[in-house]
C-alpha cells in the first residue's frame, strides 16, 4: 500500500462494501440509504461510488452538476446536505449519456486516485457501492482497501438473484472479506389500495441462503415504490419519509451494521 493510501485509509475508521452477484437488486439504493442511516446515528459517512459504468450514486442523492473542488490536501469530495461526502465517476463525465470504455487495469487506477488522492478526511463510514458480479471492481477495491473490509450482500427473493448473490458470500470470503450478512430487498409488496401483502419476487430466500451460507441475515427491505421516485429525484426514501416502514427497515440495517462492526463481541 503507498504512502498516501495509507494515511487516507488511515483516517477511514470502518470500510464497507455493498455488493451483489446480480445487477438491479438494490445496492445503490441499499448503499445510500444505508449511509443516510448511519449518518442519522450521528456517524460521519463517506460514499464511494464503485461503479463506473453506472454510477449511480450523485443522481440518487440529488448532486448531478456537482463536482469536487480543488482543495488544499487534494479534491474535496461533494458533500450532500446531510453532510455525507461523495465521491463518483459521474462528477467526471462531460454528461449523463457519455459511456466509461476503460479495462480493469485502468479502473484499478482511477479506484486508487479515488481513495488516495481525494481529501476524504476524518470517517467512521465509507461505504462502497460495486457494480454487480464478481469481476475487476470488487477485486481492486478489495486489494486497495485491504482488511477488515466489510461485506453487505444484497439480493432480491427469486432464484435466479439468490443463485448469483450467493457466489457474492463465496466471493467475499475468498477475498478475505468480513460478510457482515444478506439483505432480501424488494421483499414483499403492501398494495396501496387494499392494504394487502402481495409477494411479488417471493420472499425469504435471502433469509434461507444466509442460513444455508452461515453468515446473518440483516433483513428484508420492502418494494415500496416511493423508493422508485425518491431515487429518481435525489431524495432517498430514508430523507423523503422517515417515519415509513421501509425507512424504519433501512435504519433497522444500519443499526444491525453497526453493532456487527462496532460491538462485534456483542457484548
Ligand atoms: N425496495 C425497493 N422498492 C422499490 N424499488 C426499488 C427498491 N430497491 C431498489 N428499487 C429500484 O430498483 C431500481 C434498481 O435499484 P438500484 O439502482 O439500487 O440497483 P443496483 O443493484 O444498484 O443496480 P446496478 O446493478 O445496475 O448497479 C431503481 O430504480 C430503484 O429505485
Ligand atoms: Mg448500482
Amino acid at each position: 500500500m503507498n504512502k498516501l493510501l495509507g494515511r487516507r485509509l488511515g483516517k477511514i475508521r470502518h470500510r464497507v462494501v455493498v455488493m451483489s452477484g446480480k445487477g438491479g437488486v438494490g445496492k445503490t439504493t441499499v448503499a445510500v440509504n444505508l449511509a443516510i442511516a448511519l449518518s442519522a446515528t450521528g456517524r460521519s459517512v463517506g460514499i464511494l461510488d464503485a461503479d463506473v459504468h453506472g454510477p449511480n450514486i450523485p443522481k440518487m442523492l440529488g448532486l448531478n452538476g456537482r463536482g469536487p473542488v480543488m482543495g488544499e490536501h487534494g479534491p474535496i469530495p461533494v458533500t450532500t446536505s446531510g453532510n455525507i461526502k461523495v465521491m463518483s465517476m459521474a462528477f467526471m463525465l462531460p454528461d449523463d449519456d457519455t459511456p466509461v470504455v476503460w479495462r480493469g487495469p485502468v479502473k484499478h487506477t482511477v479506484f486508487k486516485q479515488f481513495l488516495s488522492e481525494v481529501d476524504w478526511g476524518e470517517l467512521d463510514y465509507l461505504i462502497v457501492d460495486l457494480p454487480p458480479g464478481t469481476g475487476d471492481e470488487p477485486l481492486s477495491i478489495a486489494q486497495l482497501l485491504g482488511e477488515p473490509l466489510w461485506a453487505v450482500v444484497v439480493t432480491t427473493p427469486q432464484d435466479v438473484a439468490l443463485l448469483d448473490s450467493r457466489k457474492s458470500v463465496v466471493f467475499g470470503r475468498t477475498l478475505n472479506m468480513s460478510v457482515l450478512g444478506m439483505v432480501e430487498n424488494m421483499s414483499g409488496l403492501t398494495c396501496p389500495h387494499c392494504g394487502e401483502r402481495i409477494d411479488l419476487f417471493k420472499t425469504g430466500g435471502g433469509e434461507r441462503s444466509s442460513r444455508d451460507l452461515h453468515v446473518p441475515f440483516l433483513g428484508a427491505i420492502p418494494l415500496d415504490p416511493k423508493v422508485v421516485t425518491g431515487g429518481d429525484q435525489g431524495i432517498p426514501i430514508c430523507i423523503a419519509a422517515p417515519d415509513s416502514p421501509t425507512a424504519s427497515a433501512f435504519l433497522s440495517l444500519a443499526l444491525r451494521v453497526q453493532e456487527a462492526i462496532e460491538n462485534p463481541s456483542g457484548g
